[in-house]
């Protein structure tokens, strides 16, 4: 599984964190930046390339980190077949992706740090969409919107 990443100043160093805990375990990751700590960078700039490498289906699933998450997840549900939450628990990280087949994860950076990140990650990742009837069927009612 392919997981990119994306954040702005407000997420750049717990990204570095997420990354180097996703490459210790064994994940192919693709970083969409910012690549280095710019103070005055915009969380939409990453937050967009994220979703649109997600969309396009080059990578499963994205994680995206700003200050509080909140401005990575509205920009990134713009985009076509991107479905965002900002996450700071392990119960919603991981039923988002069961029940709601979410695609990408927001985390604040300045909310949260990086032992709670891990547990939240893996969490995200490691969960599957359960394909059940009744969630396929409210996914379809969401996915209609994009019509
Ligand atoms: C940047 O200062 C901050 O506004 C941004 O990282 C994010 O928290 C927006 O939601």
């Amino acid at each position: 599984m392919k997981i990119v990443l994306g954040a702005d100043h407000g997420g750049f160093e717990l990204k570095e964190q997420v990354k180097e805990f996703l490459v210790n375990l064994g994940y192919a990751i693709e970083d969409a930046g910012n690549l280095v700590y710019d103070a005055k960078d915009d969380y939409p700039d990453f937050a967009i390339k994220v979703a649109k490498i997600v969309s396009e289906g080059a990578a499963t699933k994205g994680i995206i980190i700003c200050g509080s998450g909140v401005g990575a997840c509205i920009a990134a549900n713009k985009i076509n077949g991107v479905r965002a939450c900002v996450c700071h628990d392990t119960y919603s990280a991981k039923q988002g992706v069961s029940h709601d087949d979410m695609n990408v994860l927001c985390l604040g950076g300045r909310i949260i740090g990086i032992e709670t990140a891990k547990e939240l990650v893996l969490g995200f990742v490691q969960t599957s969409f359960s394909n059940e009837e009744r969630h396929k069927r409210r996914l379809e009612k969401v996915l209609a919107l994009e019509k």
